[in-house]
């Protein structure tokens, strides 16, 4: 399992040192958290910011983009090379178009989709994603319940992937009690703001869910 901290939930106020501590031998990616005030409520920070973010980090960054034009958006982030850059399916009339430009910078193109939206939404677009972002809240803040029937969702998400080569990443909150069933349903990523920014540091959060993650599952 790869862990990916939403840094949302981190003290925006001193990233320098939260990003400090984070070692890159243990944490899989840093998760951006773009929010633009349309698609939903909360504008959190943009390409600006994340810029800096990177230049005090060598993890890679899984930017995940909650924003309601994607075709405007997706092209700024292209300089900073993260690993992934995802878009939700919700927001655009042209998927395929969103991911074969991405796919050409050569990052890793990934769809996210709400819970109130059904999986089979993303059937036209699997020959041309590598990920998909499963949202197990309703995007817009950190610290929420986790929606149950996520686990379903990730389910159908992986019959409908079948051997396509497609990491399937689940998103809000997650952690050591629910990791387990995300995993045993076929999530191979996930995003820990709360979890991972809550009580002992940010490298053993990680670790925890990586070990719970392994363990025998409820689901
Ligand atoms: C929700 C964001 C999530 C969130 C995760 O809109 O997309 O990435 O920051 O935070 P937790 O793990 O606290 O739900
Ligand atoms: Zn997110």
């Amino acid at each position: 399992m790869q862990i990916s901290p939403s840094i949302l939930a981190a003290d925006m106020t001193d990233l320098k040192a939260v990003l400090g501590q984070m070692d890159p031998a243990v944490v899989d990616f840093i998760h951006l958290d773009v929010m633009d005030g349309h698609f939903v409520p909360a504008i959190s920070f943009g390409e600006v910011y994340s810029g800096l973010i990177q230049k005090h980090t060598s993890i890679p960054l899984d930017v995940h983009l909650m924003v309601s034009r994607p075709d405007l958006q997706v092209p700024r982030y292209f300089d900073l090379k993260p690993a992934n850059i995802t878009f939700h399916i919700e927001a655009t009339d042209f998927p395929i178009r969103m991911a074969q430009l991405i796919r050409a910078q050569g990052i890793r193109a990934g769809v996210a989709i709400n819970p109130g939206t059904p999986i089979s939404a993303l059937e036209p677009v699997l020959h041309e994603i590598d990920l998909v972002l499963v949202m197990s809240v309703e995007p817009g803040f950190y610290g929420q319940a986790f929606i149950e029937t996520t686990y379903q969702r990730v389910q159908t998400l992986r019959d409908l992937i079948g051997e396509r080569n497609i990491v399937i990443e689940a998103d809000g909150g997650i952690n050591a009690g629910n990791i387990g069933g995300l995993a045993s349903s076929g999530v191979r990523m996930v995003v820990a703001g709360s979890y991972c920014f809550q009580g002992d540091g940010v490298n053993e959060r990680v670790q925890t869910l990586k070990s719970a993650a392994g363990a025998p599952a409820g689901h």
